[in-house]
């Protein structure tokens, strides 16, 4: 077998989400790598570019990339076309309310979206978020303390983060539950299963229902939705409209919650299997910072981002065509051997391990990567604080979810 057909076998499962290649793409991302900085996948149809500098350069703003990739360029027609009739009615209808995402839109309208959800973003909020944190992450424990079957995954993982952004929308703690329903349900669809698009659809709905009425509630006096409130005042070009707070809100339960999960998860997976990691951790626990960049380098939240040309331009010696589909293969950029050592090995001690580019750069740069890495550091600072001797207890995990974010089903442990 060629290199290519080998190559292109091995894409095929990733992109039909075999759950074995989900779990551990990062064979398949080396021999990208080993490949080429960029390869041309015909049966995608999409380009990857794999390494770090390629990445870089297609997220800098300065080559004529679009955002929109989940729904325009060649590859979103193919994986489009290829699903039954009303799967892709259903599809279609999802990503075109995506499509005025700060995340999917580009140039003067990205521009303005993104000064006005960086309100949300200014050190000060995200420093004012730190005691709510710690008290989220020191109840969750105590909870998790109190169970017969401790997991981290489950019972602190999946639930901080939701907590964080509750906490930031000004949510009440008895409709955490229900927004954590529709967050699971909305996340799901990236693997265009009927089941999980339809779902999306209803969740999409209920949750844009759930803001227009916390907007009203505020319209008519109400208080505690100070961030709500700051969104939308301005006027026309200087704040939000309604619609347009609901797409950013619905934007930071997706793009904040299954993100973090994963950051927050994959990483005690790692500290926990990876040589003497946790170990060193709990001896110094300062380590914590430079750990957490390691995990977002190992495990990405987002393996990748598809993009489309709208001009004809060259990329690292690749000749790119108009309406061609880019992927921006993140989860193998961030082991490039040219800018990593034994990329492979998860090592916290790791000096470059911040060169990752798990948050992108360039102009959609994450607006939340302060507060991911803050939530990231109380909860392992916690952790390692109160059961320095957790321990995993089981020797392989399962994975789910897709291509683009894999997600590890349950990480039981021993607390002591
Ligand atoms: C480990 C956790 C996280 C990772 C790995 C991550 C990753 C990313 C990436 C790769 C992008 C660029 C998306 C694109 O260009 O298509 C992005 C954008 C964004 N993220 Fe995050 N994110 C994380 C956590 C968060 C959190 C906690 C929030 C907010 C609560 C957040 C809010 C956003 C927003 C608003 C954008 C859009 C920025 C723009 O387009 O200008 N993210 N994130």
């Amino acid at each position: 077998m060629s290199v290519r057909q080998d190559l292109d076998r091995r894409l095929d499962a990733y992109f039909g989400q075999d759950l074995a290649v989900l779990g551990n793409p990062f064979p398949l991302y080396a021999a990208l790598l080993q490949n080429g900085p960029v390869y041309r996948y015909g049966r995608g149809p999409a380009t990857l570019i794999n390494s770090l500098a390629g990445v870089k350069a297609s997220m800098s703003g300065t080559v004529p990339l679009r955002n929109n990739g989940w729904r325009h360029g060649e590859h979103a027609d193919g994986v489009l076309a290829r699903l039954p009739e009303r799967q892709r009615s259903v599809a279609i209808e999802i990503l075109d309310y995506e499509s005025s995402f700060i995340s999917r839109v580009d140039g003067a309208e990205h521009r303005r979206l993104r000064k006005i959800a960086s309100r949300a973003f200014t050190a000060r909020r995200v420093e004012l978020l730190r005691d709510a944190i710690r008290r989220h992450t020191n109840e969750l424990l105590d909870e998790m303390t109190a169970n017969d079957a401790p997991d981290v995954k489950l019972h602190l993982a999946e639930r901080l983060p939701l907590r964080v952004i509750a906490e930031m929308m000004g949510v009440p703690a008895e409709d955490r539950d229900r927004i954590f329903g529709w967050a699971v349900a909305i996340s799901h669809h990236f693997s265009l299963t009927e089941s999980s698009l339809t779902v999306a659809v209803v969740a999409i709905d209920a949750f844009r229902r759930y803001v227009f009425a916390h907007i009203e509630a505020i319209r008519s006096g109400g208080d505690g939705a100070d961030l709500a409130r700051e969104l939308l005042s301005g006027g026309e070009d200087e704040g939000l409209t309604p619609e347009e707070l609901a797409a950013l809100y619905l934007l930071l339960l997706f793009a904040g919650t299954e993100t973090t999960t994963n950051l927050l998860g994959a990483g005690f997976l790692r500290l926990q299997t990876g040589s003497r990691q946790w170990q060193d951790l709990v001896d110094d626990p300062a380590l914590v910072r430079p750990a957490i960049e390691e995990m977002l380098r190992y495990d990405p939240s987002a393996h990748y981002l598809p993009r489309y040309a709208v001009e004809d331009f060259e990329l690292e010696g690749y000749q790119v065509r108009t309406g061609e589909s880019m992927l921006q293969m993140i989860g193998a950029a961030n082991r490039d051997p040219e800018v990593f050592e034994r990329p492979d090995v998860f090592d916290i001690h790791r000096d470059n391990a911040n060169a990752h580019v798990s948050f992108a750069v360039g102009p959609h740069f994450c607006l939340g990567a302060a507060l991911a890495r803050l939530e990231a550091e109380v909860m392992f600072s916690a952790l390692v604080e109160r059961f320095p001797d957790i321990r995993l207890t089981v020797d392989t995990v399962e994975y789910e979810g897709s291509a683009t974010q894999p997600s590890i089903r349950s990480l039981p442990v021993r607390l002591s």
